[in-house]
This record gives C-alpha cells, sequence and structure tokens, in this order.
C-alpha cells in the first residue's frame, strides 16, 4: 500500500484528522501537502483532544514520522507551540519524528498583518479567511520573494531577509491599506530565535518519502481545507490559496502520480461551510440550529481554528460528484452520519434547476451555482441511537438508504461511516453488499 491521499470533498472540517488518524495505524510517513494553520484537525482520543493545525494529525500514532512538505506554508511560532502542546499531551515530537522540506515557505507577522489588511479593504466582498496569513505567503511564494525554511540553515543571511521581507511588506501596510507599520528589527531577532530551533528539523522530506515509497512503506498525505476551497477548483474567489485536492499532493509533497493508490474522500453526512461564499443547500433556523449544535459539544460546528459558528445546510451530491470528479476518488468516508439521527425527514440536493430545466451537473462548472435552485430527494430519518453502530448491518435500514444514495449518485463507494469521534466509533463499510 504506498501513497494514499486523504482529501476533503466538500468546504473543509469534514472530519479528515479523524480519518487520517485512523488510517496512520497503519502508516509510516504521515504527511501535510498543502495550506498552513488556516487547518484545524481534530483527533480524539479517549479524554483526549488533539486539535492540530500544522503537525500532520498522524503523528497522535506512535509509529508514525511526520512530515510537512513543500506545499505547505509554515509559521515557525504556531508549530513550535504545537509541537509543546503534544509533548504535554504526551506524544514525542522530535527531529526523529518530524521532518519539514526546506522549499515550504514561512509566514511570518506581516503576512498575518497583510491577511487582515486586505480582509478590512475588501469591506461587505471580503473572503472571511481565517487571518493566519496564507494568501499573502503564497502570494509572495508565487511572486518568487518568499521566505523558504531552507534559509533559516543560514542564520545571518536568514536574519537579513527576514528584515528586508517586514520593511517591503511595511510599505505595503502603510501606503496601500494604511495600515500599522511592524518592527523588522524585532520580527527578524523573533524569526532567528525560530530558526535555531527548527534546524535539527529541516531534512529533504520529497527524497525521503520517494524512498520510503520504493521501499513499500505506507505513506498518508493528509489534505487540509477541502475540494471547494480549492484554488483552482473551488468557489472561486471564495478559496484559500492552496491546491488541497488530490493532485496538490503529489505537487506539495515532491513525488510522482504512480505512488497513488487510495483517495480517499471526506465528506461529512450534510453541508458545511466557514467564511463567505455560495452555499445553495444553506439551512437557517431551527434547523440550521439542529444540525450546527449550540456549542456545548466538543463537536458542534464552530471553527477549530478560529472559533466561528459554522454555516450549516443538506448534503450537496451534485458538489459531492464535482468533487469525484476532480479527484477521482476510490473511496469516500461519510462522517457525522450520528448528528443526523432523531431528524424526521431528511433531504439530498440531487440536482440543481433553472427554468424548469433540472441539471446533475452545472453546464459551466460551480461558480454559477447561485443562480440555481437546488432539488432535494426527501429521505426518512432514523431514531436509533447508532454510535454503537460497527457494522453496516448495526444501523438502521434509513441510514443504509441514506448512505446507499450518496453512493449511487456520486458513483463511488462508502467504505468508512464515522458515528462518533472517538477512534472506535467507525463502521467500516468496505464489505457492505
Ligand atoms: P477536519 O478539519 O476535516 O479535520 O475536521 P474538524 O476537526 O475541523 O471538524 C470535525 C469535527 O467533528 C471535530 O470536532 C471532530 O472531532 C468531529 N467529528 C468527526 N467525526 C465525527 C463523527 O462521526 N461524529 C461526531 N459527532 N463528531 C465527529
Ligand atoms: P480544515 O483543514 C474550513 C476557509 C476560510 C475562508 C477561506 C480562505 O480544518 O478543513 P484562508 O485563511 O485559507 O485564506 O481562508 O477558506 N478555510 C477553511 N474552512 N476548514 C479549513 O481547514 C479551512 N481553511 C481555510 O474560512 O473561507
Ligand atoms: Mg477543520
Amino acid at each position: 500500500m504506498p501513497l494514499d491521499i486523504v482529501v476533503g470533498a466538500q468546504w473543509g472540517d469534514e472530519g479528515k484528522g479523524r480519518m487520517v488518524d485512523l488510517f496512520a495505524a497503519k502508516a509510516k510517513f504521515v504527511s501535510r501537502y498543502s495550506g498552513g494553520d488556516n487547518a484545524g484537525h481534530t483527533v480524539t482520543v479517549g479524554e483526549q483532544i488533539f486539535k492540530l493545525h500544522l503537525v500532520p494529525s498522524g503523528l497522535a500514532r506512535p509509529n508514525t514520522i511526520g512530515v510537512l512538505g513543500n506545499g505547505v506554508v509554515i509559521n515557525p511560532n504556531i508549530l513550535l507551540k504545537e509541537i509543546n502542546l503534544l509533548r504535554e499531551g504526551g506524544v514525542e515530537v522530535n527531529p526523529e519524528r518530524l521532518v519539514i522540506s526546506p522549499s515550504a515557505h514561512l509566514i511570518t507577522p506581516a503576512h498575518r498583518a497583510l491577511d487582515g489588511a486586505q480582509e478590512a479593504m475588501r469591506g461587505s466582498e471580503k473572503i472571511g479567511t481565517t487571518k493566519r496569513g496564507i494568501g499573502p505567503a503564497y502570494m509572495d511564494k508565487t511572486a518568487r520573494h518568499g521566505l523558504r525554511v531552507e534559509q533559516m540553515l543560514d542564520e545571518e543571511g536568514f536574519a537579513e531577509a527576514v528584515r528586508k521581507h517586514v520593511i517591503s511588506a511595511n510599505r505595503l501596510l502603510r501606503n496601500v491599506y494604511r495600515a500599522e507599520a511592524l518592527d523588522p528589527q524585532l520580527i527578524a531577532a523573533e524569526y532567528l530565535q525560530y530558526a535555531r530551533m527548527l534546524q535539527p528539523y529541516i531534512g529533504d522530506a520529497s527524497g525521503m518519502i520517494s524512498q520510503a515509497l520504493e521501499n513499500g512503506e505506507n505513506v498518508l498525505a493528509e489534505g487540509a481545507q477541502g475540494t471547494l476551497l480549492d484554488l483552482d477548483h473551488g468557489t472561486y474567489p471564495y478559496v484559500t490559496s492552496s491546491n488541497p485536492t488530490a493532485p496538490g499532493a503529489l505537487i506539495g509533497l515532491g513525488v510522482g502520480p504512480k505512488w497513488v493508490n487510495e483517495v480517499i474522500g471526506v465528506a461529512k453526512a450534510f453541508q458545511t461551510r466557514v467564511g463567505e461564499g455560495g452555499f445553495p443547500t444553506e439551512l437557517s433556523g431551527d434547523l440550521a440550529v439542529r444540525l450546527r449544535g449550540t456549542g456545548e459539544n466538543p463537536w458542534d460546528e464552530f471553527g477549530t481554528t478560529t472559533g466561528r459558528p459554522r454555516r450549516v445546510g443538506w448534503l450537496d451530491l451534485v458538489l459531492l460528484r464535482y468533487a469525484m470528479r476532480i479527484n477521482t476518488f476510490t473511496h469516500l468516508a461519510i462522517t457525522k452520519l450520528d448528528i443526523l439521527t432523531g431528524m424526521p425527514s431528511l433531504k439530498l440536493c440531487i440536482g440543481y434547476q433553472r427554468e424548469g430545466v433540472i441539471y446533475e451537473e452545472l453546464p459551466l462548472g460551480i461558480y454559477q451555482m447561485d443562480q440555481y435552485r437546488p432539488v432535494y430527494q426527501e429521505m426518512e430519518g432514523w431514531d436509533e441511537d447508532i454510535r454503537s453502530a460497527r457494522e453496516w448491518k448495526d444501523l438502521p435500514v434509513q441510514a443504509r438508504e441514506y448512505i446507499q444514495t450518496i453512493e449511487k449518485k456520486v458513483g463511488v463507494k462508502v467504505g468508512w461511516i464515522s458515528v462518533g469521534p472517538e477512534r472506535d466509533q467507525m463502521v467500516q463499510a468496505l464489505d457492505a453488499g
């Protein structure tokens, strides 16, 4: 089993972290290939809840080595804090267990300040970013003046590069965005400290992964964000600045396509979105509160990174079919099916309608989705508590029909059904009829 890629099939927060934790039990390397600390991946192990933003979720398993690939943008301050939090939680993180690609880019306070300033300037047209500096860091990368991890190995040169970067960002902050300038000297000194702490972690990530694949070892690629947030294939401009879709794993880790084995699309049993942008099946009122929860449970729909309430709605199978096409999933994993328990009836969006014509696929792509109305198939709900279901036959017939409808409409098998956040709350549906 060579390279398995876990991809968010919706707008993020599908439960990728909990799925990666499951697959990581059999992996040697667990890697992040895109995005940065805009991600928030939750792994629940008994009483312990790990909320990981940068470190691969699979690191919670002691058998793994974590990799931050070249496609990731790294805020070293957040990374070091996360390493400490994991250590406090009993997870050993050291240079033998975590490798950072020299070609990954760095996020600085200047990127964060620019992210905030750009959002403020957009006004009512804001994207609703996580303000973690993701967009500005990738802008510097594509403009070919970004700060790369490899520069941390030359301390003097690095401090000078950081200083120059902040001076250059200050010009934008002050003159374009009318925002406060930052102290270049102070940030350079801070980043020099980070460089000294992170130097031992820098290694040839692409080479290590390629060698592991040659040796027949299992490598897991953990997607952040989701297909509909992909810079190229998502609901542009309300997207992130990287490629979280499956092909992004190859670019973001530096490996070729021949190694890919499984592409597992993770989708929630309903739809959520945090941030701005279209959402055809969005719900409001009591039904929305019912799906979102009120925040008293750790799994309620409030952002892992920003704490923002997530927008919620019915599962959109048109968009899921689109995600299937972009990623060519070999299987789906459906999470949070337990949340639907007790709802008398459920709706699945199976098409879009305009002027009396129903489309199963949008004629010119998903950017048009707001010009259509969703067409729903109504499904019967169930009342049985499914949190202790472990096999397909343990699920009520209505729940099975719900899953089978997804399979039929999307054209791919559902391999796993998550019925709670805990490690064992999982129905392995691979052998289901
Ligand atoms: P990610 O960003 O895709 O890793 O997802 P998040 O961690 O941001 O959000 C998913 C949330 O749902 C977390 O709080 C998980 O612990 C929780 N979760 C995952 N799967 C299930 C499930 O099957 N049932 C319930 N109730 N919670 C789940
Ligand atoms: P995980 O990995 C949900 C959203 C933001 C915003 C848009 C752009 O936990 O699924 P950015 O800060 O990336 O420039 O914001 O993308 N977004 C996410 N939404 N889950 C995430 O990550 C997200 N990462 C970014 O809310 O709409
Ligand atoms: Mg998340």
